[in-house]
């Protein structure tokens, strides 16, 4: 391409800023633009308001040359990625608020800028959103008709966190939902001048695939964690069994893979808990009941409380009792707590009448802004399991790996370790620490 596209990014929370500085790391002419001034005073700083590893140095790499802030949307680029936040309602359906908002604004901006533009909704948004929100209200504020000066798009993203830029950098799939075939090729032509001759596979399809395609393949992952769980909790009634084995010869078949089906105290994120309820009330609204993802929720949600059922079967009551809490965050390598199961785990504990101590890495400050001083936080896991009556892993931080069952038999009060997450070889705890407790694993046959 002689020319690149000139690129705008509206909303610049994690997706949008990892997505503008990816594309301004490649030469791509970037603008973004945010309501909140003091977000964009912050990226004007270079300061990024999230943690997400690279970002930071990719922004700093752009920042005044191929990334710039726009503080109005005055001058708009050839392509515009709406990238606003599209939080859950209290009943689980999806709050398109802000994505309204931002495409009357964007459509008022229009009105006076001359030259094809394309939009593309990168936001996730339930299946029809783009057609029966984003149009309407683009067409109506810009006073200009989608299929002729205006393009539009949809172009779910699949970003984890943690590893938000590799998964920009090297995605498993691109997803164009198109309006008509202009707006799909204007997409596509941006994309393979973006990753040359390192295109991943494109998948071309209308808009309303393209917003099933991203709730569906959470939903899919959630499922996939849910049945482990379920096959965990199962298993863990056996004497003998174990999850950990049982997933690696399950994933072993090329059908069934091996990826997320790590068994645990469940899933949480700004993501997968947030698409489940809402692909469910997206569904009851058009008239089906999906079974299936009602229950990958309520599995979900019962199953951080196994950790304190477990460590109740060897301790009885709660009450009194010093309970440690290795793992606070959603995930390792993050500060994010966004239904994180630490969270409703914390709060059944000391509900049960348990004196909590914490630890985490990043995400103390988060927890505290929660629980304040109704638990104590600890500045190391050697000091938050100090006395302790039970441990529970709750996220699987590498630090943690390092600890050693002598760790544990030296500094607790009562050495119960709940392994939450299956980050240790239990055998290795065998004999050397009070009770080993694993979520799906069996009892130890003797
Ligand atoms: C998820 C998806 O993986 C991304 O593809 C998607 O783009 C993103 O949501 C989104 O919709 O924006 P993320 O929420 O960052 O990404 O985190 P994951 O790494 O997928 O983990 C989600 C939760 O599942 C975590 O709490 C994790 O502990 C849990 N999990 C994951 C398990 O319990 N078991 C597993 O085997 C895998």
């Amino acid at each position: 391409m002689a020319v690149p596209p000139r690129i705008s990014i509206i909303g610049l929370g994690y997706v949008g800023l990892t997505t503008a500085v990816c594309f301004a790391s490649r030469g791509l002419p970037v603008s973004g633009f945010d309501v909140d001034i003091k977000k964009t005073e912050k990226i004007g700083q270079g300061i990024v308001h999230f943690h997400e590893p690279r970002v930071a140095e990719l922004l700093k790499d752009s920042l005044g040359r191929e990334f710039k802030i726009s503080r109005d949307m005055s001058e708009l680029g050839d392509i515009i990625f709406i990238a606003v936040g599209t939080p859950g309602k209290e009943n689980g359906s999806i709050d398109l608020s802000y994505l309204k908002s931002a495409t009357e604004m964007l459509g008022n901006a229009l009105k006076s800028q001359e030259g094809y533009r394309l939009v593309v909704v990168k936001s996730t948004v339930v299946p029809e959103t783009t057609e029966n929100a984003v149009e309407p209200i683009l067409e109506a504020s810009s006073g200009k008709k989608v299929g002729h000066e205006l393009g539009l798009a949809m172009n779910p993203e699949f970003l984890r966190e943690g590893s938000a830029v590799r998964d920009m950098f090297e995605p498993d799939r691109l997803v164009i939902g198109e309006y008509d075939k202009r707006s799909g090729d204007t997409l596509e032509e941006l994309y393979r001048a973006y990753y040359r001759e390192k295109m991943p596979p494109l998948l071309r399809t209308n808009l309303v695939n393209a917003e099933f395609i991203k709730y569906a393949s959470n939903a899919f992952l959630a499922t996939k964690i849910s049945f482990a769980n379920s096959i965990a909790n199962i298993a863990q009634r056996v004497p003998g069994a174990d999850i950990s084995v049982i997933a690696k010869g399950m994933g072993l078949d090329a059908r069934i893979g091996e990826r997320f089906l790590n068994a645990g105290l469940g899933f949480g994120g700004s993501c997968f808990p947030k698409d489940v309820k809402a692909l469910v009330a997206y569904s009851e609204r058009i008239g089906y009941d999906p079974l299936l993802l009602s229950d990958t929720e309520e599995i979900n949600t019962r199953q951080p409380l196994i950790a304190l059922e477990l460590a109740k079967n060897i301790l009885g009551s709660l009450k009194g009792k010093k309970m440690a809490i290795l793992g606070l965050s959603f995930k390792p390598d993050t500060d994010d707590i966004r239904e994180a199961v630490s969270l409703p785990i914390i709060q059944a504990a000391l509900n049960e009448g348990a004196t909590i101590t914490a630890y985490d890495p990043a995400a103390m400050e988060n927890v505290s802004q929660v629980f304040g001083n109704k638990i104590s936080y600890a500045n190391s896991a050697l000091e938050a399991i100090k006395d302790a009556d039970c441990c529970v892993i709750v996220t699987e931080w590498d630090e943690f790996r390092k600890l050693r069952p002598e760790n544990f038999a030296s500094q607790m009060k009562n050495s119960v370790i709940v392994d939450g997450r299956r980050i240790f070889d239990h055998d290795s705890f065998e004999g050397k620490v009070d009770r080993f407790l694993a979520i799906g694993l069996g009892e130890r046959q003797s």
